[in-house]
């Protein structure tokens, strides 16, 4: 297969446009077989729900080129079941999860040209997104959807690779006024642009969100969940209803456990524990493990002294296991690896 002439070292976390998408259509109650189409456009009535009341959810994954040369995703299924969830939460019809699966494949396939080389530092992020299409003007759901995925090379998600980040406490909550945090939906994403805007003319790369109720617990960020490294070595992550219930986050637990030995810990953790720490890092697909230096409490600072000029080792092992294990290099659990072709 013939890579795209790109600079793969070289991209940011920005948008593409390859060659294929998957659309499928939800009408009079049943979802269509789906296609592969070439227009990145999509046209839609003004007064589509979408537009109006922001139904509309998403998910983000991965596929990566393997050391041998295949191309590979990682853990679809629970992509597939977190959209679900999403979809439910905003009664939406969900998209069938072994159709999704298939519909991931079928479009990482077709877009193979697209998905960087092994050892390039980028890989192909993958967009799934479920949205109302018909007018509605009271408030309801729609009666009609469009599920799409879309793909598009991309590099690291902070500015820097591997340099531990400042982040800042916000004053915001994480949560759309609505609803919880725990769902992809556009909603929660747009309630915190303008959080992301005002921590980045702060210089701040990302908002740390407390819990809404009493702020003394650490909930997670605009697009990826926390880890802690206490001292003697234990993981440490923090467990909330109202947090995005993270894939990355979820693996990093078991490869700590059943990789490292280390001891993991899935709880509440409050604001007050955060100096008390060894390294700080945040998880997700886009951000993989992306290092946390400090962590600035209005004018007030935390430095984790492990990782202040480079990732923690603790931080490093987890980022080399997970990594390892993503891109064919170590032995995967049963079932994580999903081969494309
Ligand atoms: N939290 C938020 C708010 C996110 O947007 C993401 C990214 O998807 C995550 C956490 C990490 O989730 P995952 O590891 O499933 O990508
Ligand atoms: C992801 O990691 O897939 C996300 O949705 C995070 C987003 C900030 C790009």
């Amino acid at each position: 297969m013939e890579k795209k002439n790109i600079d793969w070292g070289n991209i940011g976390f920005g948008y593409m446009e390859a060659d294929y998408r998957y659309v499928s259509y939800y009408k009079d109650g049943k979802w269509d077989d789906g296609a592969l189409v070439t227009d990145p456009n999509i046209t839609l009535n003004e007064c589509a729900c979408v537009f109006q009341y922001a139904q509309t959810v998403f998910e983000g994954l991965k596929a990566y080129t393997t050391e041998d040369g295949h191309i590979v995703c990682f853990r679809p299924d629970l992509n597939a079941s977190r959209m679900v969830d999403s979809a439910k939460r905003l009664v939406m019809p969900p998209f069938p999860e072994d159709r999704f699966i298939d519909a991931v494949k079928q479009v990482v396939k077709a877009n193979a040209a697209w998905v960087p080389p092994f050892g390039s530092g980028a890989t192909l992020y993958i967009r799934p997104y479920l949205m109302g299409i018909n007018s509605v003007i009271g408030v309801k759901p729609a009666d009609e959807y469009m599920f799409r995925i879309l793909v598009t090379p991309v590099g690291p998600y902070f500015k820097g690779g591997a340099k531990p980040i400042t982040i800042k406490v916000s004053d915001y909550d994480r949560a759309a006024p609505h609803g919880t945090g725990d769902i992809k939906a556009g909603l929660n994403y747009a309630m915190s642009l303008r959080p992301i805007m005002k921590a980045h003319e702060e210089g701040f790369a990302e908002n740390m969100y407390l819990d809404a109720a009493s702020r003394t617990k650490v909930e997670e960020t605009g697009g990826a969940n926390f880890i802690f490294i206490t001292k003697d070595g234990t993981l440490v992550t923090p467990k909330s209803d109202s947090i995005l219930p993270s894939i990355t986050r979820r693996s990093i637990m078991v490869v700590a456990e059943k990789y490292l030995g280390m001891k993991v810990e899935h709880r509440e953790v409050y604001f007050d524990e955060l100096k008390d720490f060894a390294e700080c890092g945040l998880c997700g697909t886009a951000a993989v493990i992306s290092p946390v230096g400090k962590i600035n409490d209005h004018g007030k600072e935390i430095c984790f002294p492990a990782g202040m000029e480079e990732m923690g080792p603790y931080t490093k092992k987890l980022y080399d296991t997970l990594t390892g294990i993503q891109m064919g290099k170590i032995e995967a659990p049963e079932g994580w690896i999903c081969t494309i072709e």
